[in-house]
């Protein structure tokens, strides 16, 4: 898909489209200058439950609410106006049942306005993204490393290295695709498994540390422009906004203890009085 200016959003049957073709590209955004900047470079802006750790400074994502992705669901909507906008339902808004995540889901659709919500799929939330799909919510699923999964699992690791763990990738990635989802995040598993995946399921999908044999690509965006001394192996950083910052912050510093800052240029003066016109 190209970069030139779209008039309309894209929808969930674009991206359906879009298997197996040009890479899907897909960010994650959380405020409205940043999905204004991103919108026309961006198939799909996720509003990721990682917010809760890149912008709240949460150790995890467990602490994430619906009102915090609502909040930022709204400022990512404001901001963008041709990309799909996805937005995370959080830990606790939809585990419990269809009816609970019917009940998130709509209210994250009617308060932000986005197009989709995303939720962490294990085989167990097939009936419930049936019951959503068949309800006019568009679900994308999230298959191998689920970070709202990050106590049960044991830690923030790739999945799929064990037959067992392989099984049960394909298995969710699976019954996320029969339930309807109308494309898949799949997360920190080895290109072998990120490769059956993609050719088991008839939706597209989305990888990130999963290798280039997904159909589309996503990053988080804080990771990507540099923000953090430490990221994942599968990062590849385009931008050093953390060192951009640090030099910027410490000149401002500098500039106000040696009182350069503010100068003339930066300093309001009394207006000079009008001439009286001549009698
Ligand atoms: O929350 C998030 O940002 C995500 C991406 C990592 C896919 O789920």
């Amino acid at each position: 898909m190209s970069t030139e200016v779209r008039t309309q959003r894209r929808t969930v049957r674009d991206l359906a489209a879009a298997k197996g073709g040009q890479p899907l590209v897909c960010l994650t955004a959380y405020s409205a200058p940043v999905a204004a900047l991103l919108d026309r470079h961006c198939d799909v802006l996720l509003v990721g439950d990682s917010v809760g750790m890149v912008v709240h400074g949460l150790p995890t994502t467990l602490g994430v609410t619906l009102e915090m992705m609502i909040l930022h669901g709204q400022a990512v909507m404001r901001g963008s106006s041709s990309a799909l906008v996805v937005v995370d339902l959080p830990f606790g808004s939809y585990e419990s049942g269809p009816e609970a995540a019917f009940l998130s889901a709509s209210r994250v659709m009617k308060e932000t306005g986005c197009q989709a919500v995303k939720i962490e799929s294990g085989a167990y939330a097939a009936p419930t993204i049936e019951f959503l799909v068949a309800r006019g919510v568009p679900v994308m699923g999230h298959v191998g490393l689920r970070p709202q999964a990050v106590h049960a699992d044991g830690g923030f690791r790739a999945r799929g290295r064990t037959r067992a763990e392989r099984a049960r990738v394909l298995a969710e990635a699976e019954a996320a695709d029969r339930a309807g989802c109308f494309a898949i995040v799949v997360e920190g598993c080895a290109e072998d498994l990120a490769r059956e995946v993609s050719s088991l399921v008839s939706c597209p999908t989305i990888g990130i540390g999963a290798s280039s044999a997904c159909d589309g690509q996503i990053l988080v965006i804080d990771d990507m422009l540099g923000m953090f001394e430490q990221t994942p192996r599968f990062v590849r950083r385009y931008a050093d906004l953390r060192g951009e910052l640090d030099r910027a912050a410490a000149a401002y510093a500098a500039d106000v203890r040696a009182r350069r800052f503010p100068g003339e240029k930066e300093t309001y003066s009394m207006k000079r009085p009008q001439c009286a016109p001549p009698s």
